[in-house]
């Protein structure tokens, strides 16, 4: 797969979110389906979603025991996601347990990356309270390249760390980076962002974009702004 921009479709209910896509008119967008549309609607939003012809995105972020996490990737493998991801804070044991879970008796598997420190972890949040001394950007770093050596296929990170991770670990080892605006949008909660054109310059292989795309007055035209900067 090339670069690429992933929708993050951020919805409470399967309803809004096949409403939502149902204004793309024949356009695929890539779609990230997080926790909370996951939850609410459970595994057949991914096999409607699917069924459309998106390409997945399951950001659901394990983090367990291996064994659990090893069942859990199993279970997920049937969905026929894309993309699935887990907490590289889980370890390596963890991370090559869920690419054995994840990996379907023909040998195929999604894409499966690992989220390094969440954006909304801050340095005084890994200090006092992860009692991490390490400051943050090594630490990113120093999971990104636990997760290689486990096998995965890349990471979540910023795209401000994506030169980085790209020279630590390779450009093959594929960087997924939230915390897109563009240069004239309200940035909203996100603290560290970049436009798609900024993230394509850095290397970013997929931006996930949420509320620049879905909270527009015309996410369609909002979707091809993206793609054409990033992608071009
Ligand atoms: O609306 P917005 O563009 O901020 O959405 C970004 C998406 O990426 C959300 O689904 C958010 O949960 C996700 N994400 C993030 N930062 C991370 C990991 C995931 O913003 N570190």
């Amino acid at each position: 797969m090339g670069k690429d921009v992933i929708i993050a479709c951020d919805f409470a209910d399967g309803k809004t979110a096949l409403d939502f896509l149902d204004r793309f008119e024949g356009k695929k967008p890539f779609v990230k389906i997080g926790m909370e549309l996951y939850y609410s609607e459970g595994p057949k939003i991914v096999e409607k979603i699917k069924n459309r012809g998106h390409k997945i995105f399951l950001d659901l972020k394990l983090h367990d025991i291996p064994n659990t996490v090893k069942k859990a990737m199993a279970v997920l493998s049937r969905l026929d996601a894309d993309m699935t991801n887990l907490h590289a804070a889980g370890g390596s044991a963890m991370m090559k347990a869920a690419l054995e879970g994840l990996t379907r008796p023909d040998g195929s598997r999604p894409i499966l990356i690992a989220v390094t420190q969440l954006t909304s972890t801050d340095a005084g949040t890994l200090k006092n309270e992860l009692l991490i001394d390490t400051p943050m950007a090594e630490t990113v770093m120093k999971y990104a390249g636990n997760a290689m050596r486990s096998g995965l296929d890349g990471v979540v990170c910023s795209p401000l760390e994506a030169k980085k991770v790209h020279e630590n670990c390779g450009e093959k080892f594929l960087t997924v980076t939230p915390g897109v605006r563009f240069a004239d949008g309200d940035t909203g909660d996100q603290k560290r962002v970049m436009t798609p054109a900024q993230a394509r310059l850095e290397g970013s292989d997929y931006i996930v974009v949420g509320r620049p795309v879905t909270a527009a007055s015309d996410p369609v035209a909002a979707y091809e702004r993206c793609l054409k900067e990033f992608v071009g």
